[in-house]
């Protein structure tokens, strides 16, 4: 992830950042009513059209963790309760909790949310770029199994993109199925994350076949 890209946008009580390279343009920022973000507008995000309180709730939306803030009266970011990764049909994983995704322990950017690739083509792994759609990657994002339980709740989730192989997800949480649906829910589970396994999301060991991130 290239810090250079972060644009910071600064109101007099809460600025902004946006983290280009993260950005996979699922618009929760765009759509959003009022004036925070404002396409064609310079600047393009102005904090200081909302209270801080809405343009925390705006930023907080954005499930790629292209958007974060400071806000000046040191109130930080809370994660969710509940530690939740949603599988997208034909799409990336976006998970949401108290991140710690392995190397990235250190960036804000992708503490609390991320969209992680799951079709084994991003050029920016472990984090989506867009590459499913050119590879045509398809799975609706159905969970067929209820997993063994969680033994808690919230806590740290530690996310690891093993070199060749699966993401390794370890912590209390969820799997929302892409109808809504809260499909899984344990301590550990491994999913795939070079698009190949048979019995998505989990991995089946097929990215060995496939000589995953090999060549
Ligand atoms: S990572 Fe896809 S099958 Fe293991």
């Amino acid at each position: 992830m290239d810090k250079s890209k972060i644009k910071t946008f600064s109101g007099d009580a809460i600025a902004v950042h946006f983290a280009e390279d993260l950005c996979i343009g699922i618009a929760e920022c765009g759509r959003a009513t009022g004036a925070l973000f404002e396409a064609g507008r310079t600047p393009w995000c102005d904090p200081d059209q909302e209270s801080v309180a809405k343009v925390r709730e705006i930023v907080e939306r954005c499930p790629s963790g292209a958007l974060t803030y400071t806000d000046a009266s040191g109130g930080e970011e809370v994660a969710p309760a509940d530690n939740t990764i949603t599988v997208i049909s034909d799409g990336p994983f976006y998970v949401s909790g108290a991140l710690a995704i392995e190397g990235f322990e250190d960036r804000p950017e992708v503490k609390h949310r991320a969209a992680l690739c799951r079709c084994g083509q991003s050029e920016n792994k472990p984090f989506c770029d867009n590459s499913h759609r050119e590879a045509n990657f398809r799975d609706y994002g159905a969970v067929g199994d209820a997993g063994p339980g969680a033994s808690g709740s919230g806590g740290p989730l530690k996310i690891k993109a093993n070199p060749g192989g699966s993401l390794l997800v370890q912590g209390h949480f969820r799997i929302r199925a892409a109808s809504g649906r809260l499909a899984w829910h344990g301590d550990k589970v491994s999913l795939c994350r070079c698009g190949a396994s048979h019995n998505k999301p989990f991995c089946d060991g097929k990215h060995r076949e496939i000589g995953f991130e090999k060549n």
